[in-house]
């Protein structure tokens, strides 16, 4: 689905680039399609109760997700049951750049917007891997002040190939800062509790309630045949995201991404009655987002070539 220049699916107001008006009201949830350095003035500062941002990881080259479906071919080039031949067809082919010369000068004319946005109870999370994230953490120590810095998460996953010449890197990093030191808003008991590691050495009504997550979050990544897989490269798990959402922003209150790719954060949202403004350049994540927030479900492929994390 293209987003029209101003176009409404559902309850989301889709926005394109060439029709951004000066100032962006909060009232429909919003999803727009443009540089997120052109939007983010636009907003009214102080209204957000929560950032989450995922952007590129600077990983050097195109992220990119082929999807593959098998249909059945007398001359394809796979066998299968009974003898029948099989072939591969790509259901759909997504990608965005991710190299960067200068990744911190991309990041902190963001990260000061995003600082401006955020109430005085609000939160940032940023989400990077190993390549940039200690860089970010030194950034955001002198833009928020380090006493604004809350946690370092780790979301630890085990997927994919795993090199024998090193320790597999299987986790990404989330940097938590407040906007404002000691007036943050985070309710620890409306986070799901997880299962004990050692049930056995807590009582058995401490093991049925499960615990209260720690800063290491293992969850498993967006599973290739999961109903929420949208075929969008890297896209992150609702699991994760909701974790965030439900601890550090308020039931109707207001939470931005803007590298929202297949908009993972606006369908966490929806799950708990909150409202969002979703950025992304890529054309094609829009597309997918408007489709998982406002439109039909999209298309499942059959058997996705390669996961992003
Ligand atoms: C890691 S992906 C986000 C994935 C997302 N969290 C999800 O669950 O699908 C990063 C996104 O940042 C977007 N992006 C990169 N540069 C951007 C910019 N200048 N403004 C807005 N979006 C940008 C890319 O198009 C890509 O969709």
């Amino acid at each position: 689905m293209a987003a029209d220049a101003a176009a409404t699916v559902g309850p989301v107001r889709l926005l394109r680039a060439d029709a951004l008006p000066a100032d962006l009201r909060l009232d429909d949830d919003l999803l727009v399609e443009a540089d997120s350095l052109d939007v983010l003035p636009r907003l009214p500062g102080g209204a957000f109760d929560l950032v989450y941002v995922d952007p590129p990881f600077n990983t050097g080259r195109e992220r990119r997700l082929r999807s593959l479906a098998s249909v059945r071919d007398e001359h394809g080039d796979r066998g299968g049951f009974a003898g029948r031949r099989y072939r591969s067809r790509v259901v759909s082919d997504l990608s965005y750049d991710d190299s960067h010369e200068d990744y911190l000068a991309f990041l902190r004319p963001r990260l000061e917007q995003a600082r401006r946005l955020l109430a005085s109870h609000g939160t940032l999370y940023l989400h990077l891997d190993y390549r940039e994230s200690h860089y970010a953490k030194v950034m955001l120590d002198e833009l928020f002040g380090r006493d604004c810095f809350l946690n370092e998460i780790v979301w630890a996953y085990d997927y994919g190939g795993k090199p024998r010449s090193r320790w597999p890197a299987k986790h990404d990093t989330i940097l938590v800062y407040v906007r404002q030191a000691g007036a943050h808003h985070f309710d620890a008991d409306a986070v799901e509790r997880e299962p004990y590691m050692a049930p056995g050495l807590v009582t058995a009504e401490q093991a049925a309630r499960g615990k209260r997550p720690t800063d290491v979050w293992w969850h498993t990544i967006v599973p290739t045949r999961g109903a929420e897989r949208t075929g969008y490269p890297t896209q992150k798990p609702e699991g994760v995201l909701r974790r965030a959402v439900a601890a550090s922003s308020r039931a109707g209150g207001w939470c931005l991404d803007f590298c929202a790719g297949s908009g993972t954060l606006g369908a966490v949202c929806r799950q708990l009655g909150r409202r969002f403004v979703l950025v992304d350049v890529n054309p094609a994540a829009i597309a997918i987002a408007a489709e998982r927030l406002g439109g039909e479900a999209p298309a499942r492929p059959a058997r996705p070539a390669r996961a992003g994390t």
